[in-house]
């Protein structure tokens, strides 16, 4: 149900944001990659929760590695060239018939394997060992005494904190294999091969609350891989550039700006590139937050010269908007406004072949379409509206090989602010789905009043970059208060505040008393029509980030 709305509302408002699946994109980004890609290490999906986490880890360790679907063959395995391999966890067990296997070949290549969880019971079964169901889930930290400081544990200190989440673990090890640690419950919580460079751990080294977790990553990728760490932002941005320039030649290139970090990434990357060849639009939807869109002109025109067009089509979406309370509608019409002004807008731009797109690898590996084709599809949430198509565009898409903290760290190295680049993510289909019920220009100003303090004190308590997320949400009922003398009879307003890696689970966050306390007492002073302040303190599961 999220899913759908999320995927609906992503795939039609956030163009920005989101992955293609059918248009005709570019082979601009995955060119980069390739070329920096003397190291590359591929992490093959078994439906782990953690792939990504250990896709992001081993780039933090300067190597760059793709997240690819389990069943590849090895021959498509090998023409990836990868340093090395790893098999994720994932929730099946090996013995089950229909347990999603790897071409077994691929123990043959003589390339470096870690298996973790799973993936090192799917290998150590593959080679002849045993996996058996634990007699009780075991989910937690653990202690892991380490018998061989090898490679893999090169540095280590005797005994570590791992964490394990698993239902089976390895009976056996087959022939050929040794011990490298263990736990109290699991006595093969990290094997080897004599031999052949092949590794097994059952506990999660890319969680963070596996100690030396990314030392152990390290040690595998330097001691045992022999990679060099060649994958440095700096050359991915130079590289980018020359790759966008020999693929745009004298073309122009529209590029939709939303204020955001991926739109303002790929804008910048682009304008180093193309410079004058480059047209960015700017639609406001009258939806966006106070004075934003002053800001985002003046964030642009100061870092970038390029032709930036600002449609306000706030008129037209509140028309499209007036009466409708149901959120799925809303961001329907939001969605078709959108494309509509854009389509408007592009089509008064001469001679324009490429759109550009800030798709980021998160959106490629959950559309399904990772490189080389059949990547692990995790969930189908971003399917895009098929602008590009619409419009005639060829689709440029410079950071589609790229994480949320790498466009964030190339940001800083193409020059963007700080504050630009640490901004909190605002969804396409902006305030409209923060104004409960239906949307009028009355309750949209006090919603931007009441958010703009939330957001302002978070930051003058030098909360803003440890918080994930934190805005304000109008609510549709009224309460009664009493100010002065008189009893008032007005509007709720809730603030949401909350921690996530991946926006997918949350904390709400934990503020100070006294912090919450200043952004009660200033929205009730401040913004007309509001007499009463919740904090949200709901997760995600089960409740979602936004209220609508
Ligand atoms: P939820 O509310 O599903 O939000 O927990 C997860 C993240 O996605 C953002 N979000 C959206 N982004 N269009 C967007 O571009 C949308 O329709 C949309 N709905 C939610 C939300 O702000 C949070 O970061």
């Amino acid at each position: 149900m999220k899913l759908t709305r999320l995927g609906l509302a992503l795939s039609v408002f956030s163009f920005m944001q989101t992955a293609t699946s059918g248009a005709p994109s570019s082979s601009l980004s995955s060119s980069v990659a390739d070329n920096l890609l003397s190291e590359r290490v591929l992490v093959l999906d078994f439906g782990s929760q953690f792939a990504q986490l250990i896709a992001r880890r081993i780039r933090e360790q300067n190597v760059y590695c793709e997240i690819i679907r389990h069943d590849v063959s090895a021959d498509v395995i090998l023409a990836r060239k990868p340093i090395a391999i790893v098999l994720s966890g994932g929730p099946s067990s090996v013995y089950e018939d229909k347990a999603p296997k790897c071409d077994p070949r691929i123990f043959e290549l003589g390339i470096p394997i870690l298996g973790i969880c799973y993936g090192m019971q799917l290998a150590t079964q593959a080679l002849g060992g045993a996996v058996e169901s634990f007699p009780s889930r075991e989910f937690g930290r653990s202690r892991l005494q380490i018998a061989s400081m090898e490679k893999l544990f090169a540095g280590f200190p005797h005994e570590i904190d791992v964490w394990m989440s698993h239902g089976d673990q390895v009976r056996s090890i087959p022939d050929g294999f040794e011990l490298l640690a263990s736990t109290s419950t699991c006595p093969f919580a990290a094997v080897k091969h004599h031999t052949l460079p092949i590794y097994g751990l059952q506990f999660h080294p890319e969680v963070s609350h596996t100690s030396l977790g990314s030392t152990l990553i390290h040690n595998f990728l330097y001691n045992i891989a022999g990679c060099e760490g060649k994958w440095h932002l700096t050359d991915f941005a130079q590289r980018s550039i020359e790759q966008i320039r020999s693929v745009v030649g004298s073309d122009r290139v529209i590029c939709g700006l939303s204020g955001g970090v991926d739109s303002s990434v790929t804008a910048a990357l682009l304008y180093k590139a193309i410079g004058p060849q480059l047209t960015c639009i700017l639609i406001n939807n009258g939806l966006l937050r106070k004075d934003e869109q002053a800001a985002v002109i003046s964030e642009f025109t100061n870092h970038f010269k390029a032709d930036l067009r600002v449609v306000d089509a706030t008129e037209r979406f509140l028309a499209t908007l007036a009466g409708i309370r149901d959120p799925q509608e809303k961001r329907l019409r939001i969605g078709h406004a959108f494309i509509d002004c854009f389509k408007a807008e592009a089509e008064k731009i001469n001679g324009a072949k490429f759109l550009a797109q800030g798709t980021l690898y998160p959106d490629v590996i959950e559309s399904g379409a990772a490189a080389d084709g059949p990547a692990a599809t995790i969930k189908l949430h971003h399917n895009v509206g098929g602008l590009p198509e619409q419009l005639g565009f060829e689709l440029i898409e410079p950071l589609r090989d790229l994480f949320k903290d790498e466009v964030r760290k190339l940001g800083v190295e193409l020059g963007l602010p700080e504050h630009l680049v640490w901004r909190h993510p605002f969804p396409g289909p902006g305030l409209a789905v923060r104004c409960l019920g239906d949307i009028t220009p009355e309750k949209l100003e006090i919603l931007r009043n009441a958010d703009e303090i939330v957001v302002s004190e978070i930051k003058n308590a030098n909360l803003y970059r440890q918080t994930s997320q934190a805005f304000a949400v109008l609510l549709e009922s009224q309460s009664v208060g009493v100010m002065g003398d008189a009893r008032t009879y007005e509007k709720a307003v809730a603030v949401r505040c909350v921690n996530t890696d991946d926006f997918m689970t949350a904390d709400w966050s934990h503020l100070p008393y006294d912090l919450l306390a200043r952004i009660s007492t200033r929205i009730i002073n401040e913004v007309r029509g509001v007499n009463r302040v919740c904090y949200d303190i709901s997760s995600k599961p089960p409740a979602t980030i936004e209220w609508e």
